[in-house]
């Protein structure tokens, strides 16, 4: 018996264990539904705070063209600080197995002081119209693009796109003219492209308890707000759990969920049952040709739960105690350079863990790299962006609540061939009643839209022309059943 098959047996012993413990009261009555009403009540995260008993304000519901424009001063003090960094040693025959290596770390800087000119980046960004409006006392910053024409336009969909961390709303710049323009189909999308509050420049919440949830009915607040009562949402890491939450918390106001991997695995902690059956009958239970490509997203468990430990430390660190590690980010531009772009390395492939600058431009420009950083960086929302995890991930019953939910708008999923955690299309089939597209991307990491718009864009359009001939059938159906009921009453 090799090691690995031990640490697998025994992990899945814990993971019964902890199944039957969690689950135990679930065999009696598994069928209830989760009860979504909590998140659904309004809630105030302004700067300033509410007395006891005092009743919610209401928000202004105004409008605001916003424009980006970091002031000298602040580009001069970044310059400044630039100049005078300080970087350790790196140990010799390593490259970024002990995070991001620092030789390289000079190599970023030197470009950052010298070439890099935010500016440019700056005029890029305010090329595509941005707002802000209040919600929930907070001063929420959006993208909203209209494809520029109506020829040859026959469908308009809008679509929210939500980013994750470290990443921003400029993860998606690239997705907007491809998404805005029509295709052959005649296919085109209407832009909400928002920040998350505490990330690019959304204000941050200003008090404890933002959440998912919070996160997801501030969003929905903001569609209603711009008239969108029924809209395709969209997103990838934190992205795709806000959107799964939409989805779940308010399917009446989703036409169609799509997402960059499915954010709550339900390989990880999942149906201790469906695992065992996928690690002892693979053949059996996925049942399709691709069964192995499905299992060797799960198994070897230990090899998946070791990579899985190694890169989710910050995530334990951001889970707890925030505020202490973004003490040093918001004061040093290369440290925190460091600390948001080791994650463009290695999620986007874990070799390039064993390349001296990481990979990072392989499927990045030096140029955009900087510009994400530069959001965190001018914005002042690192710690707020650090906190969202604690908010989460001390909140498990919320979490399991979600994660118990049923999809039930029409869903498609695009899982990248590199990214860190996968779920087999089995796994995921459970959570989605009508899962109309899964895609095995078969390039590409964690930041799909980012390294791979045209993917992504195609895998949204192809959703799309499902979703309108899922609703067409169900339009159908629900004919058939009236018709039927007139014949019965006659
Ligand atoms: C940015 O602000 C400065 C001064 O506050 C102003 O002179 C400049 O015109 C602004 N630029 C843009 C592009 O809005």
């Amino acid at each position: 018996m090799g090691c690995c098959c031990k640490v697998t047996t025994l992990f899945l012993l814990i993971v019964a264990g902890f199944s039957l413990y969690q689950f135990y009261p679930c065999l009696f009555k598994c069928h209830d539904k989760p009860n979504f009403d909590t998140f659904k009540v309004d809630d105030w995260f302004g700067r300033v705070m509410l007395k006891a008993n005092q009743k919610i304000p209401k928000d202004p519901v105004d409008i605001k063209s916003f424009r980006l424009n970091v002031s000298d001063a602040d580009l001069n003090d970044l310059h400044d600080r630039l100049k005078r960094s300080r970087f350790i040693d790196h140990l010799q025959d390593t490259h970024f197995q002990y995070g991001f290596n620092s030789d390289y770390l000079r190599v970023v800087q030197q470009y950052w002081q010298n070439s890099y000119q935010w500016r440019k980046h700056e005029q890029q960004i305010n090329s595509y119209p941005q707002f802000t409006t209040q919600i929930e006392g907070l001063n929420i910053h959006f993208f909203h693009v209209k494809p520029k024409t109506t020829a040859k336009v026959k469908t308009i969909f809008p679509i929210l796109l939500v980013h994750g961390w470290p990443g921003s709303f400029y993860e998606y710049l690239k997705s907007i003219p491809m998404l805005t323009e029509p295709d052959s189909n005649g296919y085109a999308y209407e832009i909400i492209l928002p920040s998350i509050p505490g990330y690019g420049y959304s204000e941050q919440p200003h008090k404890p308890g933002f959440n998912i949830p919070a996160a997801a009915r501030i969003f929905v607040k903001l569609m209603k707000r711009l008239g969108h009562e029924k809209f395709i949402t969209h997103g990838g890491d934190w992205g795709s759990a806000i959107s799964l939450a939409i989805s779940t918390i308010y399917p009446e106001n989703v036409r169609g969920l799509h997402l960059v991997g499915n954010f709550f695995q339900p390989s990880t902690f999942g149906d201790f049952r469906r695992m065992l059956m996928a690690y002892l009958m693979p053949k059996y239970y996925f049942g399709t040709d691709d069964w192995q490509r499905q299992w060797e997203k799960t198994f070897p468990f230990c090899q998946k739960f070791k990579s899985m430990l190694l890169e989710t430390g910050y995530m334990h660190i951001q889970a707890t105690k925030p505020d202490t590690v973004a003490a040093g980010l918001a004061d040093s531009p290369i440290g925190m350079a460091a600390y948001l772009l080791e994650k463009f390395s290695a999620w986007t492939h874990a070799n390039y863990m064993e390349l001296s600058d990481g990979g990072l431009v392989d499927k990045f420009t030096m140029d955009e790299l900087l510009t994400n950083v530069m959001i965190y960086w001018t914005s002042g929302n690192i710690a707020a962006s650090q906190r969202f995890y604690l908010e989460n991930m001390q909140n498990f019953k919320f979490m399991q609540t979600l994660t118990q939910a049923q999809v039930k708008v029409p869903s498609a999923i695009i899982e990248p061939t590199h990214d860190l955690m996968r779920a087999p299309r089995k796994f995921i089939e459970h959570l989605h009643e009508n899962l109309l597209q899964f895609t095995d991307s078969n390039v590409g990491g964690h930041f799909l839209a980012f390294e791979e718009p045209n993917i992504v864009v195609k895998d949204i359009r192809q959703f799309s022309k499902k979703l309108l001939e899922f609703e067409q059938q169900k339009r159908k159906e629900e004919e058939q059943e009236q018709q039927q009921k007139k014949h019965d009453e006659v």
